[in-house]
């Protein structure tokens, strides 16, 4: 798929702005702080339906009450018109084709693949980045994940009230709870499984190009719960069962539930070795360009359609192999929108368009 025109309203800094991008390679440059990343986030909202940083809202202009991002992305030898909006109380409104879906979020069929500076916290940041990995960036291409991953934290947020107030509440005991966390946990830790074996080959892979032979990337999914060797989600609501039931005691006097997939994480190793713990920063950086290199390619082994690439502010802090790397996968194929306040002549060669932010709006040079 690739975006063909958006048009964008009243989002960050932008007060009115049309843009039809090449169809390939789109570099976005322009002094610090003037709105290279906006420009990048109204497509993902448009994708995704989401920010990638902070609150939704946030992205409003400060003067205006409400953002909307208008995108026409050729999908499916289609074209498909997305409209987001999001007003100042929160309330989003997503018409794709003209129709409401009613829905808060995007149906998983627009890839947009973003790789931003801070995403090398992926490997060496909390497990929380870990798992919004999981949950954001692979997430998205399995219709049914984000749907029980919030019927979980639902049961999971109303749990952890009873538990703070000793497990009773208003006659409301935690028993009835339980058997709701298990059975969506079960199905949340399933359908994680799932998708890191789907991907784990992909990066593995990707990993090996990029690095040359010699170093085996591992990936290995630590639960909080003891799965017998099963990624069934019947097996693994009869594992976390037993598990939660031998620990709710302990529970009770923590006041939160302890174990489950809002506790897990996922460790890459480098020839058996942790990378979080041994890796150096040019493993690190290599390991996150796999995951966004298997990422893309997941999406259209999934779909039959390529993503969008947003490269925010990273391509230039590679090194030049890296550098190569990324943009021989991406030649010709995939629409790829780079920002970078340097490293313009570099771009003046290729197929593709050049623009400038200027704090004011944004033009082809
Ligand atoms: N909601 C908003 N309304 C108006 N301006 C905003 C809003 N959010 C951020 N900005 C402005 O956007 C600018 C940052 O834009 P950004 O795209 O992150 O810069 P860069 O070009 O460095 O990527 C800052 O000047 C900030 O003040
Ligand atoms: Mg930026």
């Amino acid at each position: 798929m690739y975006l063909k025109e958006v048009r964008i309203n009243d989002f960050r800094n932008y007060n009115n702005l049309r843009v039809q991008p090449h169809r390939e390679l789109n570099f976005i440059t322009g002094p610090n702080a003037r709105g290279k990343t906006n420009f990048l986030e109204s497509i993902f909202f448009a994708g995704l339906g989401r920010t990638f940083r902070g609150h939704d809202r946030d992205i409003i202009k400060w003067d205006a009450n409400r953002a909307s991002v208008q995108a026409f992305f050729y999908l499916a030898d289609c074209t498909v018109e997305v409209k987001a909006e999001i007003a100042s109380e929160g309330k989003k409104k997503i018409l794709i084709n003209g129709a409401d879906n009613g829905r808060q979020d995007m149906p998983g069929c627009f890839g947009i693949v973003l790789f931003k500076p801070d995403d090398l916290q992926i490997i060496k940041g909390s497990p929380g980045l870990r798992r919004d990995f999981i949950d954001n960036d692979l997430g998205v291409i399995e219709p049914m994940y984000r749907n029980t991953l919030n019927k979980y934290r639902r049961v999971l947020a109303h749990r952890n009230n009873l538990l703070r107030v000793g497990g009773d509440m208003c006659g409301e005991n935690i028993e009835i709870w339980n058997e709701q966390l298990y059975l969506y946990g079960a199905q949340v830790l399933s359908l994680r499984i799932r998708l890191l074996k789907k991907i784990y080959p992909l990066v593995k892979k990707a990993y090996s190009e990029i690095s040359g032979a010699g170093e085996e990337l591992g990936m290995r999914y630590l639960s909080t719960v003891k799965l017998s060797n099963s990624a069934d989600a019947e097996q693994i609501t009869k594992d976390f069962t037993a598990e939660g039931k031998a620990r709710e005691r302990e529970e009770l006097y923590k006041k939160q539930t302890i174990i489950g997939p809002h506790r897990d994480d996922l460790v890459f190793y480098l020839n058996g070795k942790d990378v979080r713990q041994f890796g150096s920063q040019g493993q690190i950086r290599s390991v996150v360009l796999a995951l966004k290199t298997a990422q893309m390619r997941l999406f259209y082994q999934d779909t039959g359609e390529e993503p969008i690439l947003l490269l925010d502010d990273v391509l230039m802090e590679l090194d030049e192999a890296r550098q190569h790397y990324l943009m021989d996968m991406i030649s010709g194929q995939i629409q790829t929108f780079i920002t970078s306040s340097t490293g313009k002549e570099k771009f003046s060669g290729l197929q593709g368009k050049i623009y400038l932010v200027d704090g004011f709006g944004m033009k082809e040079v």
